[in-house]
């Protein structure tokens, strides 16, 4: 099965913006994967409905939010009126998971739950009805340009177990770190869509990019 390929706009060029999304677009990338920080969270600042809107004039690439912000409830539809696929909170920031789970699918967008490297998978085996997509952080998440801690691995073939158990179909998101010498791995351990950061795509040339998109989607 074909590997989903979402690159993290967060390592794109902000003055060339629209520019650099059709480029990923262009290489055959399914989705665009849009940070959002808040500064409390997580230790930075990134993106926001605003900048959706700008992306969502010049592209039709379906974009995916990473919801790395205390308090998610309060902005989830402006995240999906701003044109979001996929609304993935962090389970850390939520008191009632399901609750916000659902809210997300009666705007009609995919349910994503983000969970940081340190944090128990035991709850999300009371969720996988609500869950259409598990965001594995293979990374703690605030910067791009990190080295990918080990013991996600591990954790990626936890979930796919976990959901498999349940007899429940999910995606499964990295992010964080994912290039040539880790992708394989998380990939065997169960991970079917790839965040192309720093590390796998936005290093490259620009020409490079399709080659690159069809290296990590064919793993
Ligand atoms: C981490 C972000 C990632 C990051 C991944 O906080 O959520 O999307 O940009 O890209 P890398 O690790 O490859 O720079
Ligand atoms: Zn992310």
């Amino acid at each position: 099965t074909m590997l989903i390929l979402s690159p993290s706009i967060l390592s794109a060029d902000f003055a060339n913006l629209g520019r650099d999304v059709a480029r990923a677009a262009a290489a055959g990338a399914e989705y665009i994967h849009i940070d959002v920080m808040d500064g409390h969270f997580v230790p930075n600042y990134a993106l926001s409905p605003c900048t959706m809107r700008d992306i969502a004039k010049v592209s039709s690439t379906a974009m995916d939010v990473h919801l790395m912000v205390d308090n998610p409830d309060s902005y989830i539809s402006a995240f999906a009126d701003a044109g979001a696929s996929i609304i993935t909170p962090h389970l850390e920031t939520l008191t009632h998971p399901i609750r916000t789970l659902k809210l997300i699918r009666s705007l009609g967008k995919k349910a994503g739950i983000a969970i940081n490297p340190a944090t128990d998978i035991a709850p999300l085996a009371y969720m996988t009805d609500f869950v259409d997509l598990v965001c594995v952080m293979t990374v703690d998440p605030g910067f791009a340009g990190q080295q990918m801690i080990p013991s996600a691995i591990d954790k990626i073939a936890k979930v796919r177990s976990l959901f498999s158990q349940a007899g429940r179909k999910v995606d499964i998101m990295v992010d964080g770190h994912v290039e040539t010498e880790t992708a394989p791995k998380m990939v065997a351990a169960g991970a079917n869509v790839l965040v192309m950061g720093s590390s796998g795509l936005f290093h490259h040339e620009p020409r490079d990019y399709k080659r690159t998109i069809d290296f990590f989607k064919n793993l």
